[in-house]
């Protein structure tokens, strides 16, 4: 597991935003952002989850959240420039964005798969994450220390016999890492780039990947978070275009 214990106050002040931040590793990171004392927005397609999120770091006394109701599948290029919109009239500027939410797809060879669901998991997967760091990227530029943070997979990087478009989609997500990683390191070197593969992870897409696995041998979402913490608070400051493990 990532060795890394995040200071208290790692991410005090700042302004984070996660997709898919209603259930599995999302949340945990939703959550793991704002106790280390960041002001995260709870983007993502079902209300009534992201409320709960919402609900439990209010609880725990930790800064206020935003929600961001946003289904990615179908968002149009203007839904993600009024957010970025009202993202600048309330907080000016923005530290963090970590690109989490995806689809699994279909799990079969690639002359079976199903074109309109494969198209689907591309749009999730790869575009939507482009379409998102489009229209943020103006609002990264005004922190001092902002980092990006793509959600890949070991097929991202090696594919696998029948992960379809899954696959496909996280190769996409590394070359955008890449391609950003290079174009923001300007001379302030204030907005860095990764890719971050979780490793297998108990949450439910990874029991729709592997229904005869018994989830209890892969750790829970909050055990991985040492590499969420690390990549998006100032320890990670000089760390651009890398390809990381959180196992
Ligand atoms: N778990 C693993 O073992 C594993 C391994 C390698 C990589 N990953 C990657 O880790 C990330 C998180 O996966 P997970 O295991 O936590 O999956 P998960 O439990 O299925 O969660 C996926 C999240 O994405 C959201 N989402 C899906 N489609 C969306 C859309 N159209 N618009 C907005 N939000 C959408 C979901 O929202 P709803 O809850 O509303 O459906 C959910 O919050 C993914 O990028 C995945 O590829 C996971």
């Amino acid at each position: 597991m990532f060795d890394y214990k995040a200071p208290e106050a790692l991410l005090k002040d700042r302004i984070i935003l996660v997709t898919g931040a209603g259930s599995g590793i999302g949340r945990a990171a939703a959550k793991a952002y704002a106790a280390h004392g960041a002001t995260v927005i709870l983007l993502g397609r079902t209300i009534s989850k992201l409320e709960a999120v919402y609900d439990e770091i209010e609880a725990a006394g930790h800064p206020m959240p935003a929600i961001v109701p946003l289904n990615l599948e179908g968002a149009a290029v203007k839904d993600y420039e009024e957010m970025a919109m009202t993202i600048e009239q309330n907080f000016g500027r923005l530290d963090g964005l970590l690109h989490n939410a995806a689809i699994l797809g279909q799990r079969s060879p690639v002359e079976l798969q199903d074109p309109e669901g494969w198209n689907k998991v591309m749009h999730v997967n790869a575009t939507a994450p482009f379409l998102l760091s489009r229209a943020l990227i103006p609002l990264l530029r005004e922190s001092t220390d902002a980092s990006i943070i793509f959600t890949s997979s070991s097929v991202g990087r090696k594919a696998k016999a029948y992960w379809g478009a899954y696959a496909v989609s996280k190769f996409a997500v590394e070359g955008l890492s890449q391609l950003l990683a290079n174009e923001l390191d300007d001379e302030r070197h204030n907005v860095r780039v990764n890719t971050l593969n979780p490793g297998a992870t108990r949450t439910s897409m990874r029991a729709r990947a592997y229904p005869a696995e018994n989830p209890d041998t892969n750790p829970a979402p909050e055990d991985i978070m040492p590499a969420y913490l690390y990549l998006m608070g100032a320890d990670s400051h000089d760390v651009n275009g890398q390809q990381i493990n959180a196992q």
